[in-house]
């Protein structure tokens, strides 16, 4: 069974780390690593009304953000790689310095350490050159930096709309396919919208 890391941190949109865990539940075949920081739980608390053991039975495996001698916080233990999402500022600037305090940026440096890949849902705006400075270090090292932009031209009615098109689209990073967005262009999914474009577009 593959296994994927989701690390959800005290960033606003805590869903996105929780709806990545159910579509991963609704796909079957990859085993769940949770680790939630301190600031996670409070900002979860503060958004939304679910229950945390909720969040915590949609994970195989949930991890204490200061068990730092957890399995996630070793490269011999495998794994797809990681997601912060939500990121925060204070987490994505630990990823980028090494600074592995918490088991959160210790198991995103082993992702990347071991060539594994690590995503980084940095959720924050606006940024500051300093922001810039340590996301560019980041990738530069290796990670995906994805903030979480909405799409408009598949038509999202609701939030969960905008949600699940971010979470789709981060979880194609791992080649987990899971369509629970319309995809452009595909049988079922925005085709229409698509036709409609061309017809609008001035032949080149
Ligand atoms: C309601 C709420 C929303 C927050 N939103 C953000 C955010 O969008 N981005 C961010 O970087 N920090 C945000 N913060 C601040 C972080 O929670 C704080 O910096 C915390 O220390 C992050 O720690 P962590 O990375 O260990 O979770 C928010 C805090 C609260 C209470």
């Amino acid at each position: 069974m593959k296994r994927l890391i989701i690390g959800i941190t005290g960033a606003t949109g805590s869903i996105y780390g929780w709806r990545l865990m159910e579509m991963l539940r609704s796909e079957g075949d990859t085993e769940i690593h949770l680790v939630m920081s301190k600031s996670a739980k409070l900002t979860l608390k503060m958004e939304h009304d679910v229950d945390p053991d909720y969040i915590d039975s949609l994970a195989h495996e949930v991890h204490q953000a200061s068990n730092i001698g957890a399995t996630i916080s070793s490269g011999s233990f495998h794994s797809l790689g990681m997601i912060v999402a939500p990121c925060s500022v204070k987490t994505m600037s630990n990823i980028a310095m090494g600074n592995t305090g918490d088991l959160i940026s210790r198991a995103a440096d082993v992702v990347m350490k071991e060539g594994r890949k690590l995503v980084v849902t940095i959720r924050e705006t606006p940024l500051h050159l300093g922001h810039l400075e340590n996301l560019t270090k980041l990738s530069r090292i290796g990670a995906v930096i994805f903030p979480p932009v909405p799409a408009f031209y598949n038509r999202p009615k609701t939030l969960e709309d905008i949600v699940d098109q971010s979470c789709m689209r981060m979880l194609d990073q791992f080649g987990i396919h899971v369509d629970t967005a319309p995809r452009w262009g595909e049988v079922g999914g925005v085709q229409a919208v698509g036709q409609k474009l061309e017809s609008i577009l001035e032949p080149a």
